[in-house]
């Protein structure tokens, strides 16, 4: 039963292993004609070898005399092109080549232009159209005579055995080409949908447009001819566009530049367009300092154009420093380009955005714009690295709609109708956030957000730093440890950029190793007023109360110089998100994986019962569990909010931050918290772990990007199974499936008095554990006794009978558990008024 699956797995993984191989060799394109037109001879140019026009593997079909070779008689040398350009192919009536498609699917015809005149024939006064079976690409196109040589690249999709392709002529004129280009291009180099920043609405539907090609641009960098180029594609230098190039600053990165498989490869651009980009001039770190970077580009008027925008963190030293905005005449592309997040957790990886906007009539500007984001603590900055502009043609002659495209715009039209309705809901509530906020910063200015944390298990530690630390006293008896600032610098190299491991609204985490080799995590607070400094104390009195081993330790703090500095136990491991996807690190089976959410489903019940007042994490994602040296994993980073306003400012920037797939849908309707936002955000983590891909991938097709909802997709099906992580699909025993499977479906309920408690959730993962783990059908009793033995464990549990059949809480007592959360809150409110 398992090894056809496991099978799959192993195939899987071996395709992949293949694809990554492929991915490091040049492509090697399956249909690939160049002609050198009209000419009798092969011409060498860039290493390729365009063939004398003499139909070998493809033929022209053309009526009797109406096609002529003709030789450039004017000296060449002055030409920028190549000895392409020599020889024209010259049609005076309709005529067409046929070329042989091996592989149908996306192509790139390159047209090559040179007109000059002779006895003859005047090509400087031509006129005419090229088109394909399907398309018209040119209509009376007329070569500026002026302009030495046109170059023209479109791709098109083909679905047919040949690609026939017409040269027209207009009223009193002939139609010639100089050389021409047929290739076939890897299948998801164009995707089929994009955003229309016009209608805000996603587009479906890109497969079958031609797209010209009307600039490329290699932002910050050189010219790259079609050598440098595995699609032999050009790119030109940005400079020249810049709106006001003193805004703008070449930057450039000579380390290694990494795809990401299956999204992007040097087919979608080559690393020398990563390596390099414009990016804002100046950082001042005095916020005032704004400006967009605007590069502005001559189009036609009347139609749209699918923008490409290549992005790759080459600027930042570390991950989450850099998020800015997009925009496109002036309409937001991206309010929030987020490269860690778009990258997967990686710097100096290639990432790429595709935009669709229309340009009106009237107006033949396309202004592409990089600006600041005003998010809270984000320094002004944004970079470009590369630009892509492809102008979109209508179906032209003999192109097709078929049914399947009529669905998919109806699809596109329920998407676009959800989309909207989410974007209102996400205005309205920013909205309000950004409200309460200015509200709540007219009564005192508060810069510092209260995190984390817990003495915990630093005893022995705190004996061994002791040389280096004082023990607090008296008043502060709970603190924990106070270390003097310079230790703390000495520890972190002077709080060395480099060592930077994670940051926050709060500042910057580094890694830091104290003079008897304790590793330690030390996370910097910008200091600010004495008001701060007196809550910051509160905070860690209050939470060094919590204690537990699935929780992640404060080893001690530093006040001096008005510092706000914690610091915490080293996680050897580091993120369990790392350990899902995005990096090398070694697979975890199922058993691992499941002792993980464990561990981690033990903190959060901790948190939420352990003491007096519940404690809400409300930042519950993948990247905030963290993993010991033995894969224990620990809840870090659950900070707490003394006052609603505050609540929201760190909600705000956690939704755009990127942990927006994991927030709880209920917070959109009643704005507030509670423990079974956490309990949603914990079934978005074990989707995660199951199906080991990001929450929200903006790259997948539509009904893909948001994982809760498509793995909820599956899941109602009852068909779960068909997305989990390959790499352990085969290994996981059905019952144990299906009991994890359960908890996610009721962990993401849409309503919190729906979803379980997390010591309910802690329960039915400890039973999906003794299910895989269970030797054989026989067992079973074993286990069930086991499982009476651990419902016993289980602290604060409500009634075990009753979780057991529906995992569902008896609702009195959880709408209590409601109402004592937020008498917390009132009360953390006054006191704050005072
Ligand atoms: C940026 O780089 C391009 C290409 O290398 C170069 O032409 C341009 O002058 C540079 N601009 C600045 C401001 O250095
Ligand atoms: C950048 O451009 C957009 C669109 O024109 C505009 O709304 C925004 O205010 C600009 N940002 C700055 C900082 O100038």
């Amino acid at each position: 039963m398992a090894s056809p699956k496991l099978g799959f797995g192993l195939l899987l993984s071996l395709v992949l292993i293949i694809n990554l191989r492929k991915s490091d060799c040049a492509f090697n394109p399956t249909d690939n004609y160049l002609i050198n037109c009209g000419s009798l001879i092969d011409t060498d140019v860039d290493g390729r070898v365009f063939v004398a026009d003499n139909g070998s593997s493809w033929t022209l079909t053309a009526p009797k005399d109406a096609v002529a070779n003709l030789t450039n008689s004017k000296s060449v040398s002055s030409l920028t092109g190549s000895s392409l350009y020599l020889d024209a192919r010259v049609f005076t009536e309709s005529s067409s080549y046929s070329f042989p498609i091996k592989q149908q699917g996306r192509h790139f015809i390159r047209l090559y232009f040179f007109p000059f005149d002779n006895q003859q024939f005047k090509l400087t006064t031509a006129q005419f159209s090229v088109s394909t079976q399907d398309n018209t690409l040119l209509s009376n196109f007329k070569p500026q005579p002026d302009s030495s040589t046109a170059f023209k690249e479109f791709s098109a999709n083909i679905n047919h055995d040949n690609l026939i392709l017409s040269f027209i002529p207009g009223n009193n004129s002939v139609a010639f080409v100089n050389a021409l280009e047929v290739i076939s291009v890897p299948n998801n180099l164009i995707l089929d949908s994009a955003k229309n920043v016009n209608s805000q609405q996603n587009y479906q539907g890109l497969s079958n447009q031609v797209l010209e090609t009307v600039y490329r641009l290699n932002m910050g960098g050189p010219n790259l001819s079609p050598g440098d180029d595995d699609l032999w594609r050009t790119w030109g230098t940005d400079g020249g566009f810049l709106l006001d190039p003193d805004l703008a600053k070449n930057v450039s990165y000579t380390g290694a530049i990494s795809y990401i498989d299956g999204v992007t490869s040097p087919e979608i651009a080559p690393r020398s367009v990563y390596s390099t980009a414009t990016e804002l001039a100046s950082q001042s770190s005095t916020l005032s300092a704004r400006f967009n970077v605007t590069w502005k580009l001559n189009v036609d008027n009347g139609f749209s154009y699918l923008v490409r925008m290549h992005f790759c963190d080459i600027v930042s030293k570390a991950l989450n420093n850099l998020y800015f905005k997009a925009y496109l005449n002036s309409l937001s592309a991206s309010n929030y380009v987020d490269l860690s997040s778009l990258s997967a957790n990686a710097l100096h990886t290639a990432v790429f955005l595709d935009f669709i906007v229309e340009v009106p009539s009237g107006s033949s500007n396309l202004a592409v714009s990089i600006g600041p984001s005003d998010t809270d603590g984000v320094v002004p900055d944004g970079i470009l690295n590369g630009l892509e502009v492809m102008k979109m043609s209508s179906s032209g002659p003999g192109a097709v709609i078929d049914p399947v495209k009529k669905k998919g715009k109806i699809g596109a039209i329920v998407g676009a109708v959800l989309g909207i309705l989410a974007l209102l809901i996400l205005a309205a509530v920013v909205f309000c956030c950004i409200r309460r906020r200015k509200k709540a910063k007219k009564q005192q200015s508060k810069t510092w957000l209260p995190f984390s944390i817990n003495g915990g298990t630093s005893q022995s530690l705190a004996s061994r730093t002791s040389n280096i630390t004082t023990a607090t006293s008296g008043k502060n008896g709970n603190l924990g440890y106070r270390f003097s600032f310079v230790v703390l610098q000495e520890a972190t190299n002077n709080f060395d950029e480099n060592w930077v491991i994670g940051v926050g609204g709060f500042g910057k985490v580094y890694k830091g190793t104290l003079r008897d080799e304790t590793k330690v995590a030390v996370k910097r607070g910008n200091p600010k007023s004495q008001q701060g400094l007196n809550e910051f104390h509160t905070e860690i009195e209050l939470l060094s109360r919590l204690r537990h081993r699935h929780l992640v330790s404060l080893i001690g703090y530093c006040d001096e110089r008005n510092e706000m500095i914690l610091v915490y136990e080293y996680m050897e491991k580091g993120t369990l998100k790392s350990h899902l996807y995005g990096s090398d690190l070694p697979n975890l089976n199922w058993e691992q994986r499941l002792e993980i959410c464990i561990g981690s489903a033990r903190g959060l019940h901790y948190l939420h019962t352990g003491s007096a007042k519940a404690i809400i994490h409300r930042d519950v994602k993948s990247a905030n569990i963290l993993l010991d040296e033995n894969l224990m994993a620990k809840v870090a980073d659950f900070g707490l909010s003394k006052t609603g306003p505050e609540l929201d400012q760190t909600h705000v920037s956690t939704a755009v931050k990127g942990s927006f797939g994991y927030l709880d849908p209920e917070y959109f309707r009643r704005q507030q918290l509670t423990e079974k936002s956490d309990v949603y955000s914990f079934g978005v983590v074990l989707l995660e772990v199951l199906c080991a891909r990001p929450v929200i991938d903006p790259t997948l097709p539509r009904e893909m990007v948001n994982l809760a909802e498509w793995g909820m997709k599956w899941q109602k099906r009852g068909d779960l199974g068909q997305i989990i992580d390959a790499r352990i699909a085969g290994t996981i025993k059905p019952d144990s499936l299906r009991k994890f499977a359960e908890t996610v479906e009721k962990c993401l309920a849409d309503f919190g008095v729906e979803r379980p408690t997390m010591g309910d959730v802690l329960w039915n993962l400890e039973y999906a554990l003794q299910l895989q783990e269970a030797e054989s059908p026989d067992s079973e009793v074993n286990s069930i006794n086991r499982i009476v033995e651990l419902s016993s464990q289980v602290q604060n549990m409500n009634n075990p009978g009753s979780v057991a059949e529906g995992g569902m809480v008896n609702n009195s007592l959880n709408d209590l558990s409601d109402v004592s959360m937020s008498r917390v809150f009132s009360q953390l409110i006054k006191s704050e008024g005072r």
